[in-house]
């Protein structure tokens, strides 16, 4: 049995749960891989607190730097969460050439290049899996098992705080701010939960995953972000009557050069077109959408995710499980553990390294330029030319409606009216939308939410 010392910096949530899963299933593992995990030492903020796998306290500390310098533990797992210790706790064991386990996607968001390159010039590993989707093993699929592919399209319901919080207001018509204090007592939330609720967790998540696809690493900064903080019962309420359900999607899709979905046949090497020559762009975005009932993403529900990825040779491909929480987090923890130990055992420090620029290489195009279709919901004054002062705005904006619904009860001198847009650019409805919204007879500012076409 080849034994493999842990210094764990962080017993929370992740952490607490990467404890009791070595304390179940170490033997399991050991007997499976032929190592056997020791968790040496561990270091937390408050030694002193009670924790339902208690450390004894000749292992536990609250210097971070301690258990990464300790010349017994071979390997660092870091589970603190944010981006500045973090950052410091993570390079300082890669210099070390310790390699490191990692669950903290907003860390590598910001600063994945930079670790890649410590661990590189130090001869080891930095392993990810639970930073994405949490126990759903994405990291590895779209590394290894989807190599041989160019990925066309993907899209994720990567937040579980997210998704949790639009289930529980669609199923039991609950409010937004009970169903979050809900999703932070489960363990789902980030410590400072407008991460989640603002769409930052889906984006670091979501370029991740983009930069896995397309070779070149996402920054947070070049994807458009939106969050659910804005949405309410009512929009939820008339998307399900028109057969939709609103998620919180993490969008990457190859494009043509005029903004829509590409074909598989036509993406070569370097992103060009192989019948035209012409640059794809690659979307990367984050947004509430409406997502039709017909399709899987809809009944993904509370705070399970799911990934849709279509490959142009594997075609469509799908990934379920538990997106946040202790017990899958830590099976993805555990998942890295055991390609640490097999690249320990095996001498072979940088077999599958954590990421390499690789030949797509596209660049991410401003959501202005993407086509979409909209759902929107003006307040208007009830009496009669509304509609073809709305229309007249869109129709000069060359910009198609799909159909209009009054829906019924609403009885008043402002009403609802809901519009399903056609395909569009958002610079172009953006621009619309700002029009319609100086119009007399629009009483309160309009409600657009991207629907998406899953071209
Ligand atoms: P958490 O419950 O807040 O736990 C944080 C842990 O870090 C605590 O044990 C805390 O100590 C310790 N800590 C904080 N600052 C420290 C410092 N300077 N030195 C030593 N220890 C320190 O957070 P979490 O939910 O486990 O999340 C950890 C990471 O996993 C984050 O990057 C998060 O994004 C990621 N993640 C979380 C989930 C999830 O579902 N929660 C899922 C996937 C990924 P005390 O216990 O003494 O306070
Ligand atoms: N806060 C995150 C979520 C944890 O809700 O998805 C899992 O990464």
């Amino acid at each position: 049995m080849y034994p493999i010392h842990l210094g764990i910096v962080g017993a929370g949530t992740v952490g607490g749960g990467l404890l009791q899963a070595l304390a179940r299933n170490g033997s399991l593992m050991a007997s499976r891989l032929g190592v056997e995990f020791i968790v040496t030492r561990v270091a937390v903020r408050d030694p002193k607190k009670a924790r339902s796998i208690p450390v004894p306290t000749d292992r536990i500390t609250n210097d971070w730097r301690a258990v990464v310098k300790d010349p017994a533990v071979q390997v660092v797992v870091e589970l603190i969460g944010g981006t500045t210790t973090a950052r410091d706790v993570v390079l300082a064991a890669l210099r070390l050439g310790k390699p490191v386990v990692t669950a903290n996607k907003a860390l590598l968001s910001a600063h994945g290049p930079e670790l890649f390159a410590a661990a590189a010039s130090h001869g080891t590993n930095l392993y990810y899996e639970a930073s994405v989707a949490g126990g759903i093993p994405i990291i590895k699929i779209l590394r290894e098992s989807l190599a041989g592919n160019q990925i066309l399209s993907m899209h994720g319901i990567v937040n579980g705080t997210c998704n949790y919080i639009l289930t529980r207001m669609k199923l039991d018509g609950a409010e937004f701010a009970d169903v979050l204090a809900d999703a932070q007592r489960l363990g789902y939330a980030e410590a400072e939960p407008s991460l989640d609720i603002d769409g930052h967790d889906a984006a670091h998540k979501t370029g991740i995953l983009a930069s896995l696809a397309h070779g070149s690493w996402v920054k947070p900064e070049q994807i458009h972000t939106e969050g659910i903080r804005h949405l309410s019962k009512l929009d939820i309420g008339f998307a399900s009557q028109l057969g939709y359900t609103i998620k919180l999607l993490g969008v990457v899709k190859l494009l043509d050069p005029v903004g829509k979905a590409r074909p598989a046949r036509v993406v070569g090497r370097k992103g060009r077109s192989q019948s035209d020559g012409r640059r794809a762009a690659v979307q990367v975005s984050v947004y509430p959408a409406l997502v039709p009932d017909s399709h899987v993403l809809a009944s993904v529900n509370f705070a399970y995710n799911a990934i849709s990825v279509h490959g142009d040779i594997v075609g469509e491909t799908l990934y379920y499980g538990r997106g946040a929480g202790q017990d899958p987090t830590a099976s993805s923890v555990l998942s890295d553990l055991a390609d640490v130990a097999l690249d320990l055992k095996h001498g072979s420090t940088q077999r599958v390294p954590p990421f390499v620029p690789h030949a797509s290489q596209c660049p991410v195009v401003p959501l202005a330029e993407v086509v979409s279709r909209y759902y929107l919901r003006l307040s208007v004054a009830d009496r009669p030319g509304v509609l073809a002062k709305i229309a007249s705005v869109l129709g000069k904006a060359r910009i198609g409606i799909s159909s209009v619904i009054q829906p019924e009860g609403h009885e008043g001198e402002i009403v609802p009216l809901i519009l399903m847009i056609h395909d569009a650019t958002n610079a172009a409805m953006q621009k619309a939308l700002q029009r319609i919204a100086r119009l007399s007879v629009v009483k309160a500012p309009p409600v657009m939410i991207r629907v998406e076409a899953f071209s």
